[in-house]
């Protein structure tokens, strides 16, 4: 199966080519803007692409033929589109309706990263059916991607919403909460956590496993593809601690509106899992086994 991944330089794009590279089933081609920061370099099996232009997009997809796209690529911080509608438009948006029409052009299996930020917050955990209603740029730009997918008249798309992608990998261009909490407490700097919002934390593993599965049988839909734990904020940076074996007393719980964050965020999101469960075998580990898979990482 020839596959291709458009942001493998980034958490999830990382662990997709970790799992792929060395799969017999799969022919794999990554992408990503400018050069290849994989641990081990992909060689030819690498292109440099920045999906915002469209022609560079086409040549890609002609060269390659995918068969399956597992398409990550997209700008990711919530406050950074907040304080850049246009850029995000034009990454969020125009660059997956590249992709999307490529695609179409070329049959592929289309799957589509998006977030659990479509949601409001006000009755999570939620279902792949229920209502959006994005609070942020963000949101919009990634629900607003999900209906361009969905309405392109492609024969197979699938939509994989996830929540708070945890992980370690070399080279990323921003860090993760995981990885941020445990960095303050090792060295003792005092951090505000807010304890008003509640998420299920996906072990970047985890969501990697979940979207190839999705690939290989050729699954359309809707999935939702989180942890197994749901947790605040503040829980979450004390598991960490508490996993480490590091003192949280530096760690003050704050209330997400004293932040003055650009960006307004949904209070209670989570995914209930059954229908990735049941339909994709989908099995995520719980936070700590997450946490151990990231320390053996972190030794190694
Ligand atoms: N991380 C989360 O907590 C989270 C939560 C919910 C949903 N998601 C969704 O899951 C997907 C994967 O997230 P992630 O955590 O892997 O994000 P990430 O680590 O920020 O990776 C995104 C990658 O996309 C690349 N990229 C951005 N614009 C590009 C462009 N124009 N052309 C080519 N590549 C481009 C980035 O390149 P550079 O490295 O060069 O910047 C980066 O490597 C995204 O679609 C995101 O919206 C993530």
């Amino acid at each position: 199966m020839r596959i291709l991944i458009t942001g493998s330089n980034g958490l999830l794009g990382q662990k997709l080519v970790a799992a792929l590279r060395l799969d017999a089933e799969m022919e794999l081609t990554a992408t990503s803007r400018g050069a290849d920061r994989s641990p081990q370099p992909l060689g030819s099996r690498y292109r440099a692409l920045d999906i915002t232009v469209a022609s560079a997009v086409d040549a890609v997809f002609d060269a390659v033929r995918p068969e399956v796209v597992i398409h990550t690529a997209a700008m990711t911080n919530v406050d950074a589109c907040e304080l850049d509608p246009a850029a995000c438009q034009l990454q969020n948006v125009t660059a997956t309706k590249h992709l999307v029409q490529a695609a179409k052009r070329h049959n592929s299996h289309f799957i589509h990263l998006s977030t659990d930020f479509i949601f409001d917050g006000t009755a999570g955990p939620y279902r792949e059916e229920d209502v959006p209603a994005p609070l942020s740029i963000y949101g919009h730009s990634k629900l607003d991607s999900e209906r361009l997918v969905m309405n392109a008249g492609l024969e197979r798309w699938a939509i994989a919403r996830t929540i708070i992608v945890y992980g370690i990998a070399p080279g990323l261009s921003r860090s993760n909460v995981v990885l941020w909490a445990k960095a303050a407490l090792e060295k003792g700097q005092p951090i505000k956590v807010v304890d008003d919002q509640w998420r299920m934390p996906t072990l970047a593993e985890d969501l990697a496993d979940g979207c190839i599965r999705i690939a290989k049988r050729g699954a359309t839909g809707i999935y939702h593809l989180s942890g197994t734990d749901g947790m605040s904020i503040l829980e979450l940076v004390q598991r960490v601690g508490a996993f480490f074996h590091l003192d949280t007393s530096v760690v003050t719980p704050v209330k997400s509106s004293s932040l003055g964050q650009p960006a307004q965020r949904p209070p209670r999101t989570g995914f209930i899992l059954d229908k990735a469960r049941h339909e994709l075998g989908y099995a995520p580990r719980h936070f700590e086994e997450g946490l151990a898979v990231l320390a053996a990482q972190l030794q190694a």
